[in-house]
């Protein structure tokens, strides 16, 4: 059914077909287990089927699925806006509104933003994936295969290089570069846009796709003195960094620079589409009476599964179970490193963790056959995993946090098997 009915383009990592998901396992179709080291690509922070969540939901569906807030308006939508509102770092007085997608967070941020500046233009980073809209896959930076043949983009987006120490796009390290990557800012600034017409930096606090990369945080101290300096707003991207994916529940609470504007979705809903941006009040205030929404935006169903969802992570500190695993997983991980070379870094915060794979040490030529090997090797021995970067040279962890200290060794096994055996 899939091949003469679904476009190839649709994408699949592993031929898995779930028939039900339970905290961080999958039984498939054939009755064959899986442990699951991509909750739906970030999205299943609190695992599968969380009996409260799967309640809360069952309770709104039988009240009414859909009434559009747009035209009859329902009061878990203000509840979650409160929420978002409360749990966002930052304080000043916010607004929150709900729409359905990450790319969709991400066009109405930018859309706030340059309502609220009255400027057009907009940085984000190279290695960044922010969505699959004409503005979204714009603001990307992977070329294969999100924007091939899928252009012109859209106009006013610039890049900059991404501070990606272990490939430093300047050839720098990082001891002695001071910070060459945010000075590089006042280049842009002279000879590709003026600060003035700059509405907003668009920034993963971990970029996802990019491959983990965690920025020194010197770096963004800079970009918040940027924006201070010049007006420009911050806009942290945390669709795929937040829910306690790194230890906090956003993950620019690392920062100590606070974002004008945070985008939000994957884990907010734990599986039911739903996306959010939590923003200075002002910042969504300055656009006007229905100009912000959408048919679906904020389903009531959506926002009755992402207030329990807040609810459990806060009430069974899910920061714990994201620095347990990061305890756990970085110790194999170091081991695992020092027994094969192909392994050329091991980073990440909390549980968004990632092992780079490289061909040797010295040249850090890319190894994505390598990862395409382990993929296969795991996916043999029960175990889902999936790459990233903008190479594909990159395994990343996005296990649910529920996932047991047993499962993850066990996982963490099968993993080392798998490149042993390449
Ligand atoms: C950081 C980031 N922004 C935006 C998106 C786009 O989200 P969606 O696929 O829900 O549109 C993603 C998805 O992976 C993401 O990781």
């Amino acid at each position: 059914m899939r091949e003469a009915y679904v476009p190839k383009a649709v994408f699949y990592t592993l031929p898995v077909v779930i028939d039900r998901g339970e905290g961080a396992a999958v039984q498939d179709v054939d009755g064959n287990i899986f442990l699951d080291f991509a909750g739906g690509i970030g999205v299943l922070n609190i695992g599968y089927s969380h009996p409260e969540v799967v309640e809360e939901v069952k309770k709104q569906a039988e009240k009414f699925l859909h009434a559009s807030i747009n035209v009859i308006q329902y009061e878990n939508y203000f509840k979650l806006a409160k929420r978002l509102c409360e749990v966002t770092p930052g304080d000043f007085q916010k607004s929150a509104m709900m729409v359905n997608s990450g790319a969709e967070a991400v066009e109405n941020a930018v859309k706030a933003a340059r309502r609220f500046t009255g400027r057009t233009e907009i940085i984000a980073f190279e290695g960044a994936f922010h969505g699959r809209t004409l503005l979204t896959m714009t603001l990307t930076s992977k070329v294969k295969p999100y924007k091939y043949g899928f252009g012109p983009f859209a106009p006013g987006v610039h890049k900059m290089p991404y501070p990606y120490c272990y490939r430093c796009p300047y050839g720098l390290c990082r001891e002695t570069c001071g910070l060459h990557c945010a000075k590089r800012f006042e280049d842009l600034f002279l000879q590709e846009v003026a600060p003035e017409d700059i509405a907003a930096i668009i920034i993963e606090p971990v970029q996802g796709e990019g491959g983990f990369i965690v920025p020194p945080d010197d770096f963004i101290k800079e970009l918040g003195r940027i924006c201070d300096r010049y007006g420009i707003l911050l806009i942290a991207d945390e669709i795929q960094s937040g829910f306690y994916r790194t230890g906090k529940l956003f993950a620019c609470e690392y920062w100590g620079v606070v974002p004008d504007m945070i985008t939000t979705a994957k884990s907010l809903g734990a599986g039911l589409p739903l996306s959010a941006v939590v923003a200075r009040k002002e910042i969504l205030d300055s656009a006007e009476f229905g100009q912000l929404g959408g048919t679906y935006s904020g389903n009531p169903v959506a926002n009755a599964a992402a207030l329990k969802v807040i609810e459990i992570m806060q009430r069974d500190d899910f920061d714990d179970k994201a620095n347990m695993i990061n305890k756990l997983a970085f110790e194999r991980l170091g081991a695992m490193k020092n027994r094969f070379e192909i392994i050329g870094d091991v980073r990440g915060r909390g549980a968004m963790i990632a092992l780079e794979f490289v061909k040797d040490r010295v040249s850090k030529e890319a190894n994505k056959d390598a990862v395409q090997k382990i993929i296969r090797n795991a996916f043999a021995q029960g175990l889902i995993l999936i790459s990233a970067g903008v190479r594909g040279n990159v395994i990343r962890f996005l296990m649910p946090l529920v996932i047991t200290e047993e499962q993850l060794m066990k996982g963490l096994d099968i993993l080392e098997n798998s490149i042993e055996q390449i």
